[in-house]
C-alpha cells in the first residue's frame, strides 16, 4: 500500500476529519498533516507541507481540502512533480488517475458533501494510471518543470 497523507485548512477541516474516519474504517492508513481543529489557518501552509512531503518521497500521494479547493490547487501545482487535481465528480476523478496520474486529490469542503467525497476518495485511490500515450504527455510536463527549474523561464 502506498503512503498517503491528508491536510486541510479550517474550511476543509470537517471534511478532512470525516475522510480520515472513513479511510480508517476501510483499513487505509494515512498521515494527518493537520490542522488539529477548525481555528482559522492559511491554506498555503498546509498545501505546501503535503507537496513537499511528496517531493521528498516521505509520502506517495496526498489529499488536500480547503473551502473551494481552488486555493490548494494553486499552491500544490506550483511544485514540480506535483499533479494536483480538483475533483467534485466521479468522471473527473477516474480520468485524473487514468490520464494524469494525479498524486494529490484536491476537494472543496464547502462544495461537495461527505458521501460524494468518500466516493471520490475511493475511486481516486483505486484507479491506476493507464500509462501509454498519457505517459508521453506527463514526460512533456516533466521536461517543462526541468526547464523552469534550471532557467527560471522558458
Ligand atoms: C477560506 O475562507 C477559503 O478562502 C479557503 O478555504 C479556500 O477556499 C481558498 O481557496
Amino acid at each position: 500500500m502506498k503512503k498517503l497523507a491528508i491536510a486541510s485548512d479550517h474550511a476543509g477541516f470537517e471534511l478532512k476529519e470525516s475522510i480520515i474516519a472513513y479511510l480508517h474504517d476501510k483499513g487505509v492508513e494515512l498521515e494527518d498533516f493537520g490542522p488539529e481543529n477548525n481555528d482559522r489557518v492559511d491554506y498555503p501552509d498546509y498545501g505546501i507541507s503535503i507537496a513537499q512531503a511528496i517531493r521528498e518521497k516521505k509520502v506517495d500521494r496526498g489529499i488536500v481540502i480547503c473551502g473551494t479547493g481552488v486555493g490548494m490547487s494553486i499552491v500544490v501545482n506550483r511544485f514540480p512533480g506535483i499533479r494536483g487535481t480538483l475533483c467534485s465528480d466521479l468522471y473527473t476523478t477516474k480520468m485524473c488517475r487514468e490520464h494524469n496520474d494525479s498524486n494529490i486529490l484536491i476537494m472543496g469542503g464547502r462544495v461537495i458533501g461527505k458521501g460524494l467525497a468518500e466516493e471520490i476518495v475511493t475511486m481516486w485511490l483505486d484507479t491506476p494510471f493507464e500509462g501509454g500515450r498519457h505517459q508521453k504527455r506527463l514526460d512533456k510536463i516533466k521536461e517543462l518543470d526541468r526547464k523552469l527549474e534550471t532557467k527560471g523561464d522558458l
